[in-house]
């Protein structure tokens, strides 16, 4: 079935707001943050559709304080089409239309527990600079930064440069 990428605008926040509560292990916001960023910055946020159906989709922005940098803030593919490379498709679209507008680093951060998202970043050259960070942790054998959201909540910080 064919599929499409495109961006996602400021009127379909509850679309995603919903899409996002069933894609699990991602953390559900308020309804409202998810207004806010497209209606902010929905030129650099996309979905993935099949027979007019949201099945992925990835958000962030571009920072005004870190040069040329957007920060992938989430991505989600729905739970029955994940692991057939749709994330890798997503985020190869997303790259390139950041390309095309300047930017030159990505930043993410993901959880060390959460292994698909790893090896999707990591397939697509995604670089783990978490030792880069003064306060670092091991978990899952894998090295976060310490304390990087809350007290308790690592985070691994990974960067590619377009
Ligand atoms: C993480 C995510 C975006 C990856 O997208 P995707 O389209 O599934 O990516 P891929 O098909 O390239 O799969 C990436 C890897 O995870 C594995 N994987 C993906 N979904 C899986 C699942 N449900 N169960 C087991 N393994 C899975 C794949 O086999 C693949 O591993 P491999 O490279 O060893 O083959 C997607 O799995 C997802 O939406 N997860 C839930 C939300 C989430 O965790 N988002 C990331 C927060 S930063």
């Amino acid at each position: 079935m064919k599929m499409t990428i495109r961006n996602v605008n400021e009127k379909e926040f509850l679309k995603v707001y919903k899409f996002v509560s069933h894609c699990k292990p991602l953390e559900n916001y308020a309804e409202h943050l998810y207004k806010i960023i497209l209606r902010y910055f929905n030129d650099t946020c996309f979905i993935v559709e099949q027979e007019s159906e949201i099945i992925g989709f990835l958000m962030g922005f571009i920072s005004q304080v870190h040069e040329s940098t957007y920060f992938l803030w989430q991505i989600g593919i729905s739970n029955s089409m994940q692991g057939k490379g749709i994330g890798g498709d997503l985020l190869e679209h997303a790259e390139n239309k950041l390309s095309e507008r300047g930017c030159k680093r990505i930043e993410v951060t993901i959880d060390p527990k959460n292994i698909s998202s790893s090896k999707l970043f990591e397939r697509m050259g995604y670089i783990n600079i978490s030792y880069k960070k003064e306060k670092m942790v091991k978990v899952n054998g894998n090295i976060a930064v310490k304390d990087y959201y809350s007290p308790g909540k690592h985070f691994m910080l990974y960067e590619k440069y377009l």
